[in-house]
């Protein structure tokens, strides 16, 4: 569905991502785990069509599509989830979805919009409230949601879980995994790894701009994790497990 290959993308003089490549498949989380400053959300937005990349490739089905503004690749299906949610604080809830339908015609996004608040029915809840009094999980939700209601073939979440209590983080990461098994390809990034690898079917590590691993859930074990990332990704590591791209015993 998404398959991007060796992505190059800079501020300047800073090289900020130096190959990256990744992939995204229909109803399959794809996580990408990196720590602070690893080039998660610059990779995340010059795939969305926010920032152009340098070089690399990223494909849409068989189409390539590098260096398309973000309108286009929403168009394509391909929409993103911005870090901090970004929702637009004195809009009411519905009025923030209806955002993310407005490509299409009215008739349409009634029905997408009775689907998205079926999906999430803490935003049925919440329709008539303006977004900047919901919590930050309910935003994230929120968020979401509006992605959704674009009808997307690809999600791409950036670090969802960032600023929430723990049992909020289970239930947007739950969140994912049913919106995955609906069909979509969703990509998410996070330095929570506990929290991604509980949803994950497949997984990439980038340190420093470059994907180092990737490969199926299982074998990404937590302490290859915890060697990469550091200390602060996963709140505790078991003695065993196999190396980074190792194989099991
Ligand atoms: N607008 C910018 N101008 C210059 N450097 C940036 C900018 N945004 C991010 N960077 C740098 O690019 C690198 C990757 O940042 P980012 O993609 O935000 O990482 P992550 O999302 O993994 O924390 C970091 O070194 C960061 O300092
Ligand atoms: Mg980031």
């Amino acid at each position: 569905m998404l398959e991007v290959d060796d992505l190059h993308v800079s501020y300047g003089a800073v090289n900020a991502v130096q190959g990256v490549s990744v992939g995204a498949d229909a109803g399959r989380v794809t996580l990408v785990l990196g720590a602070n400053g690893a080039g998660k959300t610059t990779s995340l937005r010059a795939i969305a069509g926010y920032h152009r990349p340098k070089s690399g490739s990223v494909m849409v089905g068989t189409d390539e599509v590098a260096g398309e503004r973000a309108h286009s690749m929403v168009r394509r299906g391909v929409v993103l989830v911005p870090e901090g949610r970004r929702v637009f604080a004195t809009l009411t809830v519905e009025e923030n979805l209806r955002v993310g339908g407005y490509r299409a015609p009215r008739a349409k996004v009634q029905r997408t919009l009775a689907e998205v608040y079926e999906q999430f029915p803490i935003l049925s809840e919440r329709r008539n409230t303006a977004a900047g009094l919901l919590s930050g999980g309910e935003q994230q939700m929120l968020a979401f949601g509006r992605a959704v209601m674009s009808q997307p073939k690809v999600i791409l979440m950036d670090e969802p879980s960032m600023g929430l209590a723990p049992s909020m983080v289970d239930s947007v990461m739950a969140k994912v995994r049913e919106i995955a098994d609906t069909g979509i390809a969703v990509l998410i990034v996070e330095q929570n790894a506990d929290a991604g690898l509980a949803i994950a079917d497949n997984v990439s590590v980038i340190t420093r701009g470059v994907t180092v691993w990737s490969g199926p859930a299982e074998s990404a074990s937590r302490a290859a994790v915890h060697a990469v990332l550091g200390e602060s990704a996963l709140e505790d590591v078991p003695a065993e497990g196999a190396p980074v791209g190792g194989v099991d015993s």
